[in-house]
């Protein structure tokens, strides 16, 4: 068998480690989700994986008030997700639909190539909350 060995970057940033180890918003086993007013799953085609996101959105406002977050992801979805978790939260909504994965990389310090797709997870998720909110 011939196997060719790639050569790639695949040191994490200080940050991604910070927010993989101690992740931000995450829904434990104590999670009430029934003051969660918006909803989004999906799954990756890329590795299967999985991403739950919720959202408290104050409705008078359409601000965020709080992003809590699931995943069977991998370290970089946990982190690009917690990151983004810190981002939307006091975020009015139409703000948060600006946010783009590159914009949570850039705040991560980068992912190795091979997991930028792990970052879209959480921006895919958190917009199927905003749309199950609006759909009411
Ligand atoms: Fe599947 Fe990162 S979420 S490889």
């Amino acid at each position: 068998m011939n196997i060719k060995i790639v050569q790639e970057n695949w040191v994490y940033s200080k940050k991604v480690k910070d927010h993989f180890f101690h992740p931000r918003n995450l829904a434990d086993d104590s999670f009430d989700d029934s003051e969660y007013n918006g909803v989004g799953t999906v799954g990756s085609p890329a590795c299967g994986d999985v991403m739950k996101i919720w959202l408290k959105i104050d409705p008078k406002t359409d601000k965020i008030l709080d992003c809590k977050w699931q995943t069977f992801g991998c370290a970089s979805a946990i982190a690009s997700t917690s990151m983004l978790s810190t981002m939307v939260n006091g975020m009015k909504v139409d703000n948060a639909l600006k946010i783009k994965p590159q914009d949570i990389l850039d705040k991560l310090g980068g992912l190795p190539p091979r997991k930028v797709h792990c970052s879209v997870l959480g921006d895919k998720a958190l917009r199927e909350a905003i749309n199950n909110y609006r759909d009411g």
